[in-house]
């Protein structure tokens, strides 16, 4: 006989992962997507007997959480802490039980980090170099591609990232963009350099290559799209940062690890977590067991050529197989915060209380492809109420209750030959359901049950067992048929398990029996069943929330200017070329005001400009703004105000003004009314802090 740990070892070890979520953030319907798909399988690998461990863990690095902190007035550490615990409450909502969830900020993954680069270094894979990047003189700090923004450089596309153009989909570098400010400040950024490190990335492509070639686990869809990068040639990796950064330092520099060099290896130190922190029977275990990642397709170059070339020059274990799902849609939409569709975990539950109906949606859209998954409402109700109600919940219910009130609540053995057919051709189809999940077709899963279901159901319906017992010999065939639909209850809610734990093995109860692999498709015999209850009820349909209007925002930078000198455009006949004083700076603006006004009239006179519009150049000669004024049947006035200085803000009382520049088209887009002399912008007066704007012109009038 085999010792108990000779057993232990004939146990194949399979760590699985899902991608670390980010600690600056809630979680939401989206994530949740890769967290039941991957808590789904780590239960069935267990319920098949297998050492599945789950690891998860906070991402907590990188500039976004540092400026949050500091936004917030705390320590990064205590803004990670809170979130670690929010996540953690939010996924047990959802039954998602991981084995490890941990933290990219913990010992654990500062020593697995520094081992791994150091040993990348020490085997002549990370160089130095110079790079030229975005620096924020006010903020004092580099600016990493979403805190830059500006013009995309292809399409002129205004109000773009710093990584990519959202219009044209172009990648580029913070440095390329056109008109870059400064997201944090607004202020325009300066290029500077930088020395950097370099992670080699390009040695690898053979070995890359090579081993998508060999793991025959990979999806074929990503790995084309990998083999086509590798074909293009693969640039090495900046796996640096300057401060201030929260992280982990890189030895021997003043620099930080890039978090993508440490998240990837919280995935590691996750399960050193899970190892009590031994450090070095981690990453023994690590080079014995299977290893597993889910993730989404966002994340792919990651985890499909930085991750595994990573470990391959540190000597490490590559994964096994990463499963790539695709994105959320809501009513077959992107996410949305104004469409109300961008929900988060908890605000999802209070919609839908019972957290495994949506881990049963998911499970009925989810494929071992890329392919999105949709939550559609109205399918979603109908779902629950057709499939888990209507079908699985009504075969256990009625099996259940018919057999409390008929036969006592006990079954007997099953020797009828139809019952016996009935039982072989379920055994067939759970067989097969079983080599579904482990081909981690979800959908395909969800699919069978509902037939294995539908056919209890069939057969409960064509035996007319309430009929049959009405009669001596017939009471005995409806015996042989109930004791069949336990079996055939008994099977589905193993089977389900994974996907609706809870409601599994609240049915397991009612049916006091354990739903474990040994039981599956097992002969039941004589049994006394437990109090049959009613577990799932219909469900309403789900209404989103209706979103409250986004506050509305005064968009234009309006200052007090005083007019210094005006002077003839050389070659527009109705302009005038204006000098302004501005207070602390003067500035020039072209305007359309001779057909109204005398230069005299104009000199000296106190206006108020728009000071956020983009400088454009008007026949030559540049305006850097634009004066306002208000028209009213062929009468022009300019706005005044007599009490205030040069300088002076001007905005709708009790709003902030705006110093984003903006474009003409987006001017044009801002509405005031004049009031009895007064402008108004959203029932609001505009005013400086001495006095109210005035318009001398009748109610009605055009400001422009
Ligand atoms: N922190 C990184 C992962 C590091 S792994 C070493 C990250 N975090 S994330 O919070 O943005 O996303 C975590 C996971 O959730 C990713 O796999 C991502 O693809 C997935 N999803 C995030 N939004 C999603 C949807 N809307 N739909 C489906 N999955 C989504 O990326
Ligand atoms: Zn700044």
């Amino acid at each position: 006989m085999a010792s108990p740990d000779c057993r232990m070892a004939d146990k194949e070890r399979i760590i699985i992962t899902s991608a670390l979520p980010y600690a600056n953030g809630s979680i939401h319907i989206g994530h949740l997507v890769e967290y039941i798909q991957t808590d789904i399988i780590v239960r069935f690998l267990k319920l098949m007997g297998k050492d599945a461990v789950y690891c998860c863990a906070d991402d907590t690095h990188g500039t976004p959480i540092e400026i949050k902190a500091k936004q917030l007035g705390i320590a990064p550490e205590e803004l990670i802490a809170t979130s670690s615990k929010e996540h953690q409450e939010d996924f047990a909502s959802y039954h998602i039980e991981f084995d490890s969830f941990y933290s990219t900020n913990s010992a654990e993954n500062k020593a697995l980090a520094e081992m791994i680069y150091l040993r990348l270094k020490d085997a002549g894979h990370i160089y130095e170099k110079d790079m030229e990047l975005t620096f924020c003189e006010h903020c004092k700090r580099f600016l990493p591609d979403r805190f830059v923004k500006g013009v995309c450089p292809k399409c002129g596309a205004e109000d773009q990232y710093g990584d990519q153009c959202e219009k044209c989909n172009t990648a580029y570098k913070t440095t390329d963009l056109v008109k870059p400010f400064c997201t944090i400040c607004k202020n325009t950024p300066i290029r500077k350099t930088s020395s950097h490190l370099f992670f080699r990335l390009s040695r690898f492509s053979d070995q890359l290559r090579d081993w998508l070639v060999s793991n025959k686990n990979l999806q074929m869809d990503v790995k084309n799209q990998i083999m086509n990068w590798i074909k293009e040639g693969l640039e090495d990796w900046c796996i640096s940062r300057d401060g201030p950064y929260f992280g982990f330092k890189i030895p021997g520099t003043e620099k930080y690890f890039y978090v993508w060099l440490d998240a990837p290896i919280g995935y590691i130190s996750s399960f050193a977590n899970y190892n009590s922190g031994d450090i070095d029977k981690t990453i023994n275990e690590w080079n014995a067991s299977k290893i597993m990642h889910v993730i989404g397709k966002d994340i792919i170059y990651f985890h499909w050529l930085f991750w595994p070339a990573m470990l391959m020059g540190a000597g490490m274990k590559l994964p096994d197989n990463i499963l790539v799902h695709g994105f959320l849609t809501v009513n077959h939409e992107k996410m949305s915060k104004s469409r109300g569709t961008f929900l988060n975990a908890k605000e999802f539950l209070k919609m839908c209380p019972d957290p495994e109906l949506l881990r049963y949606y998911y499970a009925a859209n989810l494929t071992d492809h890329m392919n999105d998954v949709d939550l559609d409402l109205l399918d979603f109700q109908e779902k629950i109420n057709k499939e888990l109600v209507a079908n699985i919940a009504n075969l256990v219910y009625r099996t259940l209750s018919f057999l409390e009130k008929n036969f006592d609540s006990s079954t007997v053995d099953v020797t009828d030959v139809s019952c016996l057919e009935l039982l072989k051709k379920i055994k067939i189809d759970s067989d097969e359901t079983v080599k579904l999940y482990g081909r981690y077709n979800l959908r395909e899963v969800v699919k069978k049950i509902l037939y294995i279901s539908s056919e209890g159901n069939k057969f409960f319906q064509a035996n007319e067992p309430w009929a049959k017992v009405k009669s001596e010999e017939g009471k005995k065939d409806a015996h042989q048929v109930l004791s069949t639909c336990v079996s055939i209850v008994r099977d589905i809610m193993i089977l389900l398990k994974p996907v609706m734990p809870s409601f599994a093995e609240k049915i397991g109860a009612q049916l006091d029996l354990t739903l474990d692999k040994k039981s599956l498709s097992s002969v039941l015999g004589p049994h006394k069943i437990g109090k049959p209850e009613i577990v799932l009820k219909n469900i309403e349909e789900i209404k989103l929330p209706t979103v409250a209007q986004a506050p509305i925002e005064f968009p234009l930078d309006l200052k007090v200017a005083k007019i210094i000198s005006v002077e003839d455009h050389p070659d527009a006949e109705k302009l005038y070329v204006l000098q302004i004083d501005l207070g602390k700076e003067k500035r020039q603006l072209v305007a359309g005001l001779k057909k109204f006004f005398s230069k005299e009239e104009l000199t000296g006179r106190k206006v108020v400009i728009v000071a956020n519009l983009e400088y454009a150049k008007l026949r030559g000669v540049e305006s850097q703004g634009m004066l306002l004024a208000a028209e009213k049947d062929e009468k022009v006035v300019t706005l005044s105000a007599k009490d205030s200085v040069p300088g002076d803000s001007v905005a709708p009382k009790g709003m902030a003004m705006n110093t984003k520049k903006i474009t003409y088209k987006d001017f044009m887009k801002v509405k005031f009314e004049v009031n009895g002399g007064k402008i108004i912008f959203e029932r609001k007066v505009l005013a400086t802090d001495k006095e109210d704007i005035i318009a001398d012109i009748d109610d009605g009038a055009k400001v422009c």
